[in-house]
């Protein structure tokens, strides 16, 4: 099964899978981003809708066609405008030198797809832009509160160091936390937060 039949079923059906709020890290830290924002399978759009409230440009990127419809459902819900596009992180080129922050929020992606994407992501940032990420980490594997099941896709800080060789660390922390996102994300889990700047 492809992944984008995979997330398109996923998501067919009315209710939000990681609800209609934004992720609480990116909540606490979103003083810090300036855009254009290019947001990472952005999903549903609660974090896009969240930002755009705030007052940023953003650009969410997904494989699932259904997500970013519903994305648009929320952000006219809520009077804001969002801007997406439909692609897969396998083959999506960013904008060189264009945006102040690229977020990343559960977009768990095999390393296959993120040795590919990361440079670019690391060229599409403006000097001083930054990148906000949140991901499952591999110590989540042991736990049944979501995220995907294969090592490869969860994270670590050594890979974050290694993957984004050229940006400058703001936070890098690995952390248990309470996530409370909906059906899809729930319960105590172990996650990854990453800051990090691009030199100026
Ligand atoms: C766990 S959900 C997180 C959604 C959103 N970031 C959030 O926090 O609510 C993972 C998202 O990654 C998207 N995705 C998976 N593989 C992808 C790919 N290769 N390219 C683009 N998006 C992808 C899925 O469609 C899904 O929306």
């Amino acid at each position: 099964m492809g992944e984008e039949f995979f997330w398109n079923k996923r998501y067919a059906n009315s209710n939000y899978v990681y609800g209609t709020e934004p992720n609480s890290f990116l909540a606490e830290q979103c003083h810090l981003l300036s855009g254009p924002v290019l947001s990472l399978s952005e999903g549903e759009g609660r974090n896009a809708v969240f930002m755009a409230a705030q007052g940023l440009d953003v650009l969410g990127v997904d494989i699932s066609q259904v997500a970013l419809e519903k994305a648009h459902q929320l952000a006219k819900s809520r009077g804001v405008e969002i801007r997406t596009v439909v692609a897969d992180l396998a083959t999506f080129v960013p904008e060189e030198n264009h945006y102040g922050a690229v977020v990343s929020i559960s977009a768990h992606l095999p390393s296959a797809i993120r040795h590919r994407l990361y440079p670019f992501i690391e060229r599409a940032l403006k000097p001083n832009g930054l990148i906000l990420l949140e991901a499952y980490s591999e110590n989540q594997l042991a736990k049944n509160s979501g995220g995907p099941k294969q090592l490869d896709m969860l994270m670590t800080v050594a890979k974050l160091q290694r993957e984004f060789p050229n940006l400058e660390p703001i936070l890098l922390q690995e952390i248990e936390r309470e996530v409370f996102e909906g059906e899809g994300h729930t319960g105590l889990a172990s996650v990854v937060q990453y800051i990090a700047r691009k030199k100026g």
